[in-house]
This record gives structure tokens, sequence and C-alpha cells, in this order.
């Protein structure tokens, strides 16, 4: 049983310490916020990345309204992205995710909640930095 116990070890420290709670300034022109919800069961997280001028996140905010699983994988790939460019982030997947996490496959639509959320939080500051140039 060590490997269900160091599953729980290392949930349990995402859900219990998580990582980069909190917000950045959805009016700063190098924030992108994302936003989504879980149809499967209402859970709701929100992704915030900060972009440099080269592209490449030097920091990232989240609060998740949703289940230990949810706050973990939000926890979990908020300190994934940084440092990564707008295209490394993007290609993230929320199977990775539930591997590092050792989620069991229930909890599956809980590590792809945050691959949607990096995929929003990426198209907001794409959109934003468009109208910024125009
Ligand atoms: Fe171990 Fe929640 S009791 S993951
Ligand atoms: Fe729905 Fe975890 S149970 S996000």
């Amino acid at each position: 049983k060590i490997s269900s116990a160091f599953y729980h070890q290392r949930v349990h420290d995402h859900y219990e310490n998580p990582r980069n709670v909190g917000v950045l300034d959805k009016n700063d022109p190098n924030v992108g916020t994302g936003l989504v919800g879980a149809p499967a069961c209402g859970d709701v997280m929100r992704l915030q990345i900060k972009v440099d001028d080269s592209g490449k996140i030097i920091d990232a905010k989240f609060k998740t309204f949703g289940c230990g699983s949810a706050i973990a994988s939000s926890s979990y790939a908020s300190e994934l992205i940084k440092g990564l460019g707008l295209d490394e982030a993007k290609n993230i997947k929320n199977t990775f995710i539930a591997k590092e996490l050792c989620l069991p496959p229930v909890k599956l639509h809980c590590s792809m909640l945050a691959e949607d959320a990096i995929k929003s939080a990426i198209e907001d500051y794409k959109r934003k930095r468009k109208l910024n140039i125009k």
C-alpha cells in the first residue's frame, strides 16, 4: 500500500498547502484570467497568469471552488506553468497533471479543469494583447 499512501501524501500536500492561491490585477495588460467550470460537478476554477514581454509566464495565481483534487490540480498546474512560454503551457495535458498527482480515474475531470483553466487564461491574455495593440 505504499503507492496509495504516496498518492494521499502528494495530493494532500497540494491540498493542505496549495501554492499560488490568490489574485492578480485583472486590469494589468500583462495578466490573463481564465475561468472554467466542470459540468460534471459544478466546481469552478479561476487561474490567472502574468506574462512578460518575451511571452514567458512569470507569475500564476488561482482560486478554486471545488474538490480537493481540483485544488491540488490547480496548485500543481500553477507551479508547473511558471517560467514556461505560452506555447509550452498550452500543451500541458490534464493526463500529465493527473499522473503526477496520482489521481484516480473518477478524479480525471478535476485535472481537466486545470488544463482548461490554463488554456482559458492564455486565450484571455492574447485577446487583451490584441486589443492593446490596436
Ligand atoms: Fe487522501 Fe484525500 S484522503 S487524497
Ligand atoms: Fe469535480 Fe473534482 S469533483 S472538480
